[in-house]
């Protein structure tokens, strides 16, 4: 394991990461974003992008529902407006429609301990209100993303919620949806 604030989870990590994957309009998040809202109608509450990076799903979100989006992240690398830094060990609690977990990544859980990932979706399940919805990472297929899987499966049983596909197939060079969820809170 390694400490929470470590040399190998620091701004320039991110940085590096951020403009390797999350650097143009073809990302996943953004291609999400640009349709699923089509598919799923959201109650009252903010839409919220946890692990904003560049913000540009931010973005997205923003033109469509204005100030009710929020985006976190522990830096704020597009300088987004409505992007707040925030360290999500230290994120306060708030009235959520809709959480995009995209803290850290699937890949990191179990590398740092505790684990922002993990809490990541645990505070993104105990915000949701009721009828409110979270996309995120769960699936995995090797032996050792599937130990990611029971973990992120065990914070999801401690809340009321039900899991299914996202409402349509979308695909990019290297990811595809059925990596990823959609989470509804039931009440
Ligand atoms: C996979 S990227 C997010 C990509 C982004 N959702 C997009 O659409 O482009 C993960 C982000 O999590 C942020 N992050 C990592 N650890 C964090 C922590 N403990 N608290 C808040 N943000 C963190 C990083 O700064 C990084 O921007």
């Amino acid at each position: 394991m390694i400490g929470r604030r470590t040399m190998t989870f620091n701004k320039e990590f991110w940085i590096q990461r951020n403009q390797s994957i999350n650097v143009d309009w073809t990302a996943k998040t953004v291609v999400y974003c640009r349709d699923v809202f089509n598919h799923i109608e959201l109650p009252k509450g903010k839409v919220v992008m946890l692990g904003a990076a560049y913000s540009l799903a931010l973005e997205v979100m923003y033109s469509r529902f204005g100030d009710r989006t929020v985006g976190v992240d522990r830096w704020n690398f597009g300088n987004h407006p409505q992007c707040i830094e925030r360290d999500i060990f230290d994120l306060e609690d708030f009235d959520c429609a809709f959480v995009y977990c995209d803290i850290a990544s699937f890949g990191h859980i179990g590398q740092q301990d505790p684990c922002p990932r993990l809490t990541a979706l645990d505070w993104s399940l105990r915000n949701l209100v009721k009828g409110g919805y979270c996309i995120t990472r769960l699936n995995g297929y090797t032996d050792e993303d599937r130990k990611k899987t029971k973990l992120l499966l065990e914070i999801a049983a401690k809340h009321n919620v039900g899991i299914t596909a996202l409402p349509a197939e979308y695909s990019g060079s290297d990811w595809h949806s059925r990596d990823d969820v959609l989470i509804w809170k039931i009440g």
